[in-house]
C-alpha cells in the first residue's frame, strides 16, 4: 500500500485510520465534506479535498483516484435515529455517495476498497451474531449500510476491484463526537454527569451493546488493506466480543439514571469474531472500563 484515500478522514474513526497510515509512511488523501467531521481531526500530513461524495463530479473523482491503490470508505451520515427523521439526506450521503465512490474507484483501477459497514444490518439478532445471520435492517441507516455492502460485492463480481465490508459494533475512543445532534451515548452521559444531571437512558437501559475500541477498528482496516487474501465482497464483524447494558455503562461512569425516551433499537448486540480471527488473525484488545476511567478523569479535569 503506497497511496490511500480515506473518505470521512475528518471524522471520529476515519481520522484514526489516517493517523495510522501516515505513521506507516502511506501517502494519504482525505475526502470529507465536513458535515460532521472536524478540521482539528485532520492530520496535517494528509492532503484533504473538501467534497460531498453524493454530488461529486464522477470524472473529477475518477481522475483524483488515479494511482491510488486502497480506498477506506468511512464517509457517511452515521447515526441511526436521525436517519429515521431525515431519510433523504441520509440516503444521498450513504447510498449515492458509496455508489459514486465505487464507480470512480473501479474506473480508476483502485485495487482494494474497504467499506465501513455496521452491525445495524442485523437488526434484532440472535447473539453472539456471526456474519451468516439473517439480515434485517430496522432503520434507513442500517439499510443504507446493507446496500453499500451489496454494491461492494457486485462491483467485485462485475469489475476488477477487491472489496471488503467491516461491520463495526458500537465504536468508542478519543475524538468521539462531544457536541452536535449526533453525539454518542458516552459523551452525552459524561456531559450530563458533569452538569450534575441524571443520564437520560432510552427504553429501560437493559439493552446491551458490544462496545468496540477505535484502535481495534483501525487495526482491522489496516489488516484488510495489507492482507494477501483476495476479497470479493467478503464481510467481517468487528466487535469486542462481549457486551454491557446501558445501565451498566452508566454505573461504570458513575452517573444517576433517568428513563422515558422510547426508541426503536435492537435489544442486544454481541459480535462473534471467529471469521475475522480465522482469516486475518484479528483480535480485539480494547478495555472499556479502563478507557472510561481515563475518559471521565480527562472530561472532568
Ligand atoms: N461510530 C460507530 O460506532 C460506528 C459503528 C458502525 C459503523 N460506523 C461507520 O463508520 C464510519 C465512520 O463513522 P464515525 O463514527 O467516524 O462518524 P463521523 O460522523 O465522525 O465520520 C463520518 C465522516 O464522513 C463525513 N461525511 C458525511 N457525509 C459525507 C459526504 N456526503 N461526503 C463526504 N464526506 C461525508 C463527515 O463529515 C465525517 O467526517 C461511518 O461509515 C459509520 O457508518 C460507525
Amino acid at each position: 500500500m503506497q497511496r490511500a484515500i480515506v473518505t470521512g478522514g475528518a471524522g471520529f474513526i476515519g481520522s484514526h485510520i489516517v493517523d495510522e497510515l501516515i505513521k506507516m509512511g502511506v501517502q494519504v488523501t482525505i475526502i470529507d465534506d465536513f458535515s460532521t467531521g472536524k478540521v482539528e481531526n485532520v492530520n496535517p500530513a494528509a492532503y484533504c479535498w473538501k467534497q460531498d461524495l453524493a454530488t461529486v463530479n464522477i470524472d473529477d473523482l475518477t481522475q483524483f483516484m488515479e494511482h491510488v491503490d486502497t480506498v477506506f470508505h468511512l464517509a457517511a451520515l452515521a447515526r441511526v435515529q436521525p436517519s429515521i427523521e431525515q431519510p433523504i439526506p441520509y440516503h444521498d450521503a450513504n447510498v449515492t455517495g458509496t455508489h459514486n465512490l465505487l464507480v470512480a474507484a473501479s474506473d480508476a483501477g483502485v485495487k482494494r476498497f474497504i467499506f465501513s459497514s455496521s452491525s445495524s444490518v442485523y437488526g434484532d439478532a440472535k447473539v453472539p451474531t456471526s456474519e451468516d445471520h439473517v439480515l434485517n435492517p430496522i432503520s434507513p441507516y442500517a439499510l443504507h449500510k446493507l446496500i453499500g455492502e451489496q454494491y461492494c460485492k457486485l462491483f467485485s463480481t462485475l469489475y476488477d476491484i477487491d472489496t471488503v465490508s467491516l461491520r463495526y459494533f458500537n465504536v468508542y475512543g478519543d475524538r468521539m463526537a462531544l457536541d452536535g445532534a449526533y453525539r454518542l451515548a458516552i459523551p452525552i452521559f459524561a456531559t450530563q454527569i458533569k452538569e450534575g444531571k441524571p443520564c437520560t437512558i432510552n427504553n429501560d437501559g437493559n439493552q446491551k451493546r458490544d462496545y468496540t475500541y477505535v484502535g481495534d477498528v483501525v487495526k482491522a482496516n489496516i489488516m484488510c488493506a495489507k492482507s494477501l487474501k483476495e476479497f470479493k465482497g467478503d464481510v467481517y464483524n468487528v466487535g469486542n466480543g462481549d457486551n454491557v447494558s446501558v445501565n451498566e455503562l452508566v454505573d461504570m461512569m458513575g452517573g444517576e439514571k433517568s428513563y422515558g425516551n422510547k426508541v426503536i433499537e435492537p435489544f442486544e448486540t454481541l459480535a462473534c469474531n471467529a471469521k475475522i480471527d480465522l482469516d486475518l488473525d484479528w483480535k480485539p484488545e480494547g478495555d472499556l472500563k479502563k478507557w472510561i476511567n481515563k475518559y471521565m478523569e480527562q472530561f472532568n479535569g
